[in-house]
């Protein structure tokens, strides 16, 4: 075997003269002059080789019979390049290969992807030739760079007295709240472990065994609705420590990511993270995980109607509501009537009433609006105070605060999408202060928002005891660039308080001790008061390296429908499988 002496990133001017050995696939080939010219390809690079019929002609000849994706060994004498042939996109491109021996390690049928052009395929094609698609230089990087976050992520918390400690994928249901993945049991017929959604109960329980530092680069499932930033399994860096407040896993947070962001790009982000808590967050970007670069922060123009008689807006004010919207800058010769007109839907399909918009056009003393009719005075002083500027929108809801926050929240999200040019650097905050408890309406109860581990404000806790939606809970939330991106809270190690939090949810005894009976007893015996996080490495690894969905940073991941076109999971099992776990199949 021709074994490379050099990879095919590597070889630059100063290496002219030397003999090598280059192994990898080949990448393009062309004819020029009578010389045959391949591009070889590996991990590392690309090069040149030319091979030279005066030189060599029955080398050459074999040469003819090369095609794309073969994998071969050259080898040869590296030549620094004529001036005019110098190739400066090319790390390589100072030299090239007179081929002197060559070895067909394998051929290639014409592949289903070229690797070597950026075209845009089917996803469930790029999905069943992963392997190929794999190939390419982009995915490549990628997850070269998600290699180095984990590198990163292993050193930073090591260095910190962190143990990596493995919890099990066969186990019993976690208290995270999405579906779970099941396992059914073959020795214990009837009965199924579910696949974790996150270690968040073991975690605890090693702080109980007074591993005081924990981290994970730990799998998790969820059978959820899948969307660009969800895959069925994804990775956590999970963290757990004990005796311990707040303030310091938001210190090892920041540690993380600084340290990821430094090894894999040399970006190096501000510290401390800027803050913001929940109620700002949604009140301010209609978000609990807003991107700020954008601005068009919601601003409430209620004062302005406050003596407006419209029916609509009139019983809005009276009922304690408001009026709130989001200057759109700049924009305002790009709306039409009928772009306000799909805008209008677009905010109803979010449960507006309507909406109400305002443009300000560049040199025109009149502005457009849609509510024009109802509020001609209002409409001039909100853009006499300089609220909407020249050649800008305005878009405003009314109704109640919380309500139109959320779908003002949707509307910014749509403008910065459609709208807007991708801005550029990282936008990191964490939101604190979520609420513990959220009303789930179709249960008709109250339910916990992060988990029911998560200590509440303990100030808050006493105070609003009658009136739990006022509570706030000691969790957080990183984000980055509109991401969640981690997810933590100071966890309750007090009996009392967690009894009447399961309470409060309405968990009956029975409920308590079947869902997570063993971490309550386990909480018997002298648990440490404890704290962690998650970040979510797939999201991390994507911001990173500017890729809008987590699947250009897995290596093999799934459809949208959780199903992997290459192996065909899921699929059925046969007759003997099903018979000896009992399991009966109804259609
Ligand atoms: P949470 O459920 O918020 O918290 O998850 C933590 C982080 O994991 C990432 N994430 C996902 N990434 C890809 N696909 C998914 N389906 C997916 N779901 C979540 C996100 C998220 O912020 N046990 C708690 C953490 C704790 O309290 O310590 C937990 O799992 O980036």
């Amino acid at each position: 075997m021709l074994k490379r002496t050099n990879n095919c990133g590597e070889l630059r001017k100063k290496d002219a003269g030397k003999e090598i050995i280059l192994n990898g696939w080949i990448d393009r080939i062309r004819d020029l002059g009578g010389i045959k010219f391949i591009l070889l390809r590996d991990r590392y690079g690309k090069t040149q080789v030319f091979f030279d019929p005066n030189e060599n002609n029955e080398l050459y000849e074999r040469a003819v019979t090369l095609g794309i994706e073969y994998t071969v060994a050259i080898k040869g004498i590296v030549k620094e390049r004529p001036a005019e042939a110098v190739n400066s996109d090319m790390e390589t491109g100072e030299i090239e290969i007179l081929a002197k021996d060559l070895e067909i390690f394998s051929k290639s049928e014409t592949p289903p992807i070229y690797v070597n052009r950026e075209e845009d395929i089917a996803e469930t094609t790029r999905l069943k030739y992963r392997y190929l698609d794999l190939r390419k230089e982009r995915l490549q990087r990628n997850l070269f760079i998600r290699h180095k976050a984990m590198q990163a992520t292993r050193k930073y918390l090591s260095e910190n007295n962190f143990m990596e400690i493995e919890t099990p994928y066969l186990t019993k249901s976690t208290p995270e709240g999405a579906r779970d993945f099941v396992v059914p049991s073959r020795i214990k017929s009837g009965n199924f472990y579910a696949l974790p959604q996150s270690p968040q109960i073991f975690k605890q329980l090693l702080m109980v065994s007074g591993f005081d530092r924990y981290f994970q680069i730990a799998r998790c499932f969820r059978d959820e609705d899948f969307r660009a930033d969800r895959q069925p399994e994804f990775t956590q860096i999970d963290i757990e420590a004990s005796f311990v407040e707040m303030e310091d896993i938001l210190n090892f947070g920041e540690g993380v990511v600084k340290a990821v962001f430094q090894e894999t790009i040399g970006y190096i982000p501000e510290t401390p993270f800027k803050r913001m808590t929940y109620a700002y967050a949604t009140d301010t970007y209609g978000s609990d995980k807003p991107d700020t670069r954008y601005g068009m922060e919601l601003k409430d123009i209620t004062e302005y109607f406050k003596d407006n008689c419209t029916d609509f807006i009139a019983e809005v004010i009276k009922n304690g509501g408001c009026i709130k919207g989001f200057e759109v800058k700049n924009k305002a010769s790009l709306f039409s009537r009928k772009k306000f007109d799909e805008y209008t839907d677009l905010a109803k399909s979010f449960g507006a009433a309507g909406l109400m918009w305002i443009a300000k056009d560049k040199d025109k003393a009149e502005p457009r609006s849609s509510i024009k009719k109802i509020a001609q005075k209002e409409i001039n002083e909100i853009i006499n105070d300089g609220i909407i500027e020249e050649d800008s929108i305005f878009f405003a809801l009314s109704g109640e605060r919380k309500v139109i926050n959320k779908i003002l929240g949707q509307l910014r999200n749509t403008v910065i999408r459609e709208e807007t040019e991708k801005a550029k650097g990282f936008d990191i905050s964490w939101i604190t202060d979520f609420p513990m408890f959220a009303w789930d309406e179709e249960e008709n109860r109250l339910v916990a928002e992060h988990h029911p581990f998560t200590m509440p404000k303990i100030d808050e806790f006493e105070k609003y005891a009658d009136d739990p939606l006022r509570i706030n809970g000691q969790c957080y939330d990183l984000v980055i660039n509109g991401y969640e991106m981690a997810s933590g809270s100071v966890r309750i190690h007090r009996q009392d308080i967690q009894k009447k939090v399961f309470e409060m949810i309405g968990l009956s005894e029975e409920q308590i001790n079947s869902k997570f009976g063993f971490l309550i007893e386990a909480f018997k015996y002298g648990p440490p008061p404890h704290a962690g996080m998650a970040l979510g490495m797939d999201r991390l690894v994507a911001v990173i390296t500017g890729e809008d969905s987590i699947k250009e940073v897995i290596a093999f991941p799934k459809t949208a429908t959780g199903s992997d076109p290459m192996s065909d999971a899921p699929s059925v099992l046969d007759e003997k499988q099903l018979k000896e776990l009992k399991i009966d199949v109804k259609n």
